[in-house]
């Protein structure tokens, strides 16, 4: 995208300008922005809101209420059980995973859209456990991932530890003995984007498979996962791709591995003949075996409309704009002498800023408070997401000078000072 003179992001360690940004570069890079129509495509119920959270909760297409009316209308209330088949609900899990997978570059086939993100890292891990070892015998039941991990992916690993007499491994410096790594593609904190090839590779090196998480990454960041050598991989639905409140999530398995499989979820959808009844669990093939129950077809029709969403308004168009946005939110942040905690190299950052404040829990709900919405992490990071299809460049500005105001009337301690 064209881009009028942004305030530089160098390197050095001071990065304060001590100006006050200029509003009208904010202005002529929304003017210039090829994605800046796709705001009106969503539900703007207060247009004064400043709204920096759609990599927690993306915000509504319009498209959505009327997909949801239409499935609730005419397949629920009209068609009833015959929509299992005449409306594809059986298979909504996999088709919907056909559609998502163009946005990870994947194969049709590879991609399945079903629970949330926390199951579907549940069914990998033991998925990836009951892998052979790269030389052969079991893989040792040892599950790895980095202190910094998000939570539930601990959890989830702790949890699986657990069932199976293993152990788990915070740390990733040594994979020795590791079996499975479970690890974020982009940090839910920092932002900062993981070399997901050489990682893969380093820990395949060392005899352990990788379970990426792309929660951060999907929708904001033009991923070819084959072309990454990832294996296994899960995410979810409802933050840059604007899925709706507990979308479910999804999972994906490479083509290689598809055979191999045994997940520890055993239930009938996710069995060769369901509607046999009375036959012993054979699983279907590719990656339907990861399905097990009713699909939550309500769930599944709004992620649907926010994964067609993204895909019509182009993910290369997208991962543009995530790059110039928080580029440009970098910069301002840094004319107005926040601290930013980010990386400053565009290609390893997705599509947030986290700005380091020591008062952040304080400098929140103020913010909420003036209508701009952030996320507050602990201990002292505050989180400006920054969705392509809904940010505007003036959106950012306007909330970093709010941000500084705010954080002014902290002393360096701190402390409170006025
Ligand atoms: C990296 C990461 N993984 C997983 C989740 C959430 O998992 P679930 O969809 O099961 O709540 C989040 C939520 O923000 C996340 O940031």
């Amino acid at each position: 995208m064209a881009s009028p003179d942004l305030p530089s992001t160098n390197h050095d360690t001071d990065h304060s300008t001590g100006h006050a940004p200029d509003r009208s570069v904010a202005e002529q890079l929304d003017a210039a922005d090829v994605l800046a129509e796709w705001r009106e495509r969503f539900v703007l119920r207060n247009p004064g809101l400043i709204y920096l959270d759609g990599n927690s909760l993306g915000m509504t297409p319009i498209a959505t209420i009327d997909a949801m009316r239409r499935v609730i209308e005419e397949q629920w209330a009209g068609d009833l059980i015959t929509s299992w088949w005449e409306n594809d609900w059986l298979d909504l899990p996999l088709t919907i995973g056909n559609e998502l997978a163009s946005l990870l570059g994947a194969a049709e086939g590879t991609v399945a859209v079903h629970d949330s993100t926390t199951v579907g890292i549940f069914q990998l891990l033991n998925v990836a456990l009951d892998l052979p070892a790269a030389r052969g015998g079991p893989r040792p039941p040892v599950l790895a991932f980095a202190p910094s991990e998000f939570p539930t992916d601990r959890y989830a690993a702790e949890g699986v530890a657990r069932l199976r007499n293993g152990a788990v491994r915070s740390g990733l410096d040594n994979l020795d003995g590791v079996g499975v790594v479970i690890r974020s593609m982009v940090d839910y904190r920092s932002a900062e984007i993981c070399d997901v090839a050489a990682e893969t590779k380093r820990a395949n090196d060392a005899g352990a498979i990788t379970v990426w998480d792309l929660s951060h990454a999907v929708g904001v960041l033009d991923l070819d996962l084959p072309a990454l050598d990832v294996d296994l991989a899960v995410g979810c639905t409802y933050k840059f791709l604007n899925g709706g409140p507990g979308a479910p999530g999804f999972t994906y398995v490479a083509p290689h591995l598809h055979h191999d499989i045994t997940q520890p979820i055993w239930g009938w959808f996710g069995q060769t003949d369901q509607f046999a009844m009375d036959n012993a669990f054979d699983p279907r093939p590719g990656i339907g075996r990861l399905l097990h129950g009713t699909p939550g077809i309500l769930g599944l029709t709004a992620a649907r409309s926010g994964i067609a969403t993204t895909i019509e308004a182009g993910i290369g168009a997208i991962a543009a704009k995530a790059q110039a946005i928080t580029q440009y939110g970098i910069a301002v942040a840094d004319a107005l002498g926040l601290t930013v905690a980010s990386p400053r190299d565009a290609a390893r950052r997705g599509g947030h800023v986290a700005i380091r404040h020591t008062d952040a829990v304080r400098i929140h709900r103020e913010l909420e408070a003036r209508g701009v919405i952030v996320d507050q992490r602990d201990p002292d990071i505050l989180r400006l997401g920054m969705s392509p299809l809904t940010t505007r460049f003036v959106d950012v500005h306007d909330a970093l000078l709010h941000l500084a105001e705010l954080a002014e009337m902290t002393a360096g301690d701190g402390t409170t000072a006025s």
